[in-house]
């Protein structure tokens, strides 16, 4: 081998328009990715280039993705863009693959000032598939507005990239790499490391893995079934549930890393994880769950596929909250959920006297209020759990908070989440999405509604839907002002709130890649212990039928049925 010191070169480049990052990071079709030249290069030298030189040297990132296709291609570029950028040292999950949360937790622990994760988490993945690049920061959370911002305006100007062209990394193997440059930032290093171990140390530390290790393969032992979804979740699993806390091996389904995912959304919910609720409802099973890509997202299910709405469930942690060892530990700082997400949080907040706070949708919200230590527990309808212990959502948290709980109370997932209503009452929710509808309609009907909402004569108007009244109390664009900054995120989702506490909300995602998908929310609160088993769909269907109407979502859409209903 040669060595002299790998050349550092100055590529020329032009900037591409669409580089603005959603919210959760650059999400594109992979082609977008192939076929403009140097698009990621562009990206990634944003990226780097938003990290001031003075920090940027010498300090350590890291990367890792969830396996799908166009991660090894977009990770051999980033070291060698990251080492002709003055970063001292990447540390990468062993052949590219790191979950989300692990991530979080490894910047964390490693003291790096940032990470950046290749994934679209819960989009499919392939060569027709989406990809995407996401850049956390030094508390391990996906950056904050001002960054991405930042990334944007970047690449908007940029002009050229620095990179070691002939730089190679073996992926493969664990242990360091040493490189040296040509350029005064020499040596920078390379260490591949065990994607699980650091991740499973953490939730040894947060759990009572004994005790679960009983529940699931002692004497009387319940039976799981976990769903990979063939996304980065596979070899985490295995490791933690299998081989430490002795679940057979054929608790865990589609645990390979596929590429492409075997061709599915890598996405927890009732219509993509079908094989999970199929199995489930043969009844052989207590508990099951899936995961998304990335391994950040999570759905939970009782036995015979009895279904956990996430709203609930951050709220059934939350109400059991001392079952898990860490909280006992660290106490209870504050809970969180996202503005849609149904507010069967508050009932609990409310009741243990714990401040409840109203994000809007994204992860780092709850980043920043966890820093300041006002945040302990939080959660989103779009099947995202978690807790400060790292600063991403984290799905196998969520299952190990749900295995602990039903370790100590000893019951199954539909008695807890019956006695929780019948507690607090129920937070009938539900989501209707609309996939990859035409933008300029979907962006029309957002504009109508909200200058519907804004007319004075709006409030207090009264819509009769079949034998129910609902009038409109207060309807609003969700502002969100950052009780530890002062810093204020506007235009969040059109929300409706009804004379009863019912909710309509209207948003358009921020992680698709084609098209625009619009999510309908619907929740309506019921205390009546004779109405508190009714099925959502129906309780709901006046609600929905409103919105619909006065969406004119059907019509302008062209579509007469979602595509997922959570
Ligand atoms: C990602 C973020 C979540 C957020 C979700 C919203 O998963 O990490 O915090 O809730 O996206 O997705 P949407 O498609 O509704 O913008
Ligand atoms: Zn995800």
């Amino acid at each position: 081998m040669d060595d002299s010191p790998l050349q550092v070169l100055s590529v020329p480049t032009a900037p591409y328009p669409d580089q603005r990052p959603g919210t959760s990071g650059l999400r594109k079709k992979v082609y977008v990715f192939q076929s403009n030249r140097d698009y990621l290069q562009n990206f990634v030298q944003s990226v780097l280039s938003s990290i001031d030189l003075r920090d940027r040297q010498g300090s350590t990132i890291v990367v890792g993705g969830d396996g799908r296709y166009f991660n090894r291609v977009a990770i051999e570029v980033i070291v060698q863009m990251a080492a002709a950028n003055g970063v001292g040292r990447l540390l990468i999950g062993q052949n590219g693959i790191m979950s989300t949360p692990a991530v979080s937790c490894m910047i964390r622990k490693m003291k790096a000032i940032g990470g950046i994760i290749l994934t679209a988490s819960h989009n499919p993945g392939g060569p027709n598939g989406d990809f995407g690049i996401k850049f956390n920061i030094s508390n391990g959370g996906p950056a904050p507005e001002a960054i991405t911002d930042k990334i944007f305006q970047l690449s908007r100007t940029i002009e050229e990239y620095a990179i070691c062209p002939d730089l190679r990394v073996d992926l493969a193997t664990l242990g360091k790499q040493t490189f040296d440059l040509e350029n005064k930032f020499r040596p920078f290093t390379v260490e591949i490391v065990d994607p699980v171990e650091s991740y499973a140390n953490m939730l040894r530390n947060i759990f009572d893995f004994a005790a679960l290790k009983e529940m699931l393969s002692g004497h009387n032992h319940i039976r799981i079934r976990l769903d990979a979804m063939h996304g980065v979740m596979g070899p985490y699993l295995r490791r933690i549930l299998c081989e430490e806390l002795g679940c057979p091996a054929n608790s865990l389904i589609n645990c390979v890393p596929l590429e492409d995912f075997g061709g599915q959304h890598p996405d927890p919910n009732l219509t993509y994880a079908a094989e999970l609720v199929q199995s489930m409802q043969s009844g052989q099973y207590n508990f099951g769950a899936a995961f998304d890509g990335d391994g950040d997202r999570n759905m939970i299910l009782g036995k015979h596929g009895f279904f956990v709405n996430p709203s609930d469930s951050v709220a059934v942690i939350a109400a059991n909250i001392f079952c898990i060892p860490y909280f006992q530990h660290t106490g209870v700082r504050g809970f969180a959920r996202s503005m849609p997400t149904s507010a069967a949080l508050d009932n609990v907040a409310k009741a243990t006297k714990i401040q409840l706070y109203e994000t809007p949708t994204g992860w780092k919200f709850f980043g920043k209020l966890m820093d300041a230590g006002k945040l302990s527990l939080c959660g989103e309808e779009s099947f995202g759990t978690g807790s400060d212990h790292i600063r991403e959502k984290d799905g196998l948290w969520a299952v190990l908070a749900w295995l602990s709980i039903l370790a100590t109370r000893q019951q199954s997932v539909e008695e807890i989440m019956t006695e929780h209503w019948q507690t607090y009452g129920r937070n009938f929710f539900t989501r209707f999405d609309y996939e990859e509808v035409d933008i300029l309609a979907a962006v029309e009907m957002m504009e109508d509604l909200e200058i519907m909402m804004s007319d004075k004569a709006f409030t207090g108007q009264i819509f009769s839907e079949g034998e129910k009244m609902y009038k409109v109390e207060r309807a609003d664009n969700f502002e969100y002002s950052d009780p530890v900054d002062g810093s204020i995120s506007r235009h969040q989702g059109l929300r409706i709130v009804f004379s009863d506490g019912s909710r309509i909300i209207f948003r358009l995602s921020g992680t698709g890649s084609s098209g625009a998908t619009i999510r309908l929310y619907v929740d309506s609160y019921e205390n009546d212990a004779g109405k508190i088993f009714q099925d959502p769909q129906v309780m709901l269907a006046p609600l929905v039928n409103l919105a619909l109407k006065m969406s004119m979502l059907q019509e302008r859409t062209g579509r007469s049925a979602p595509t997922v209903i959570t």
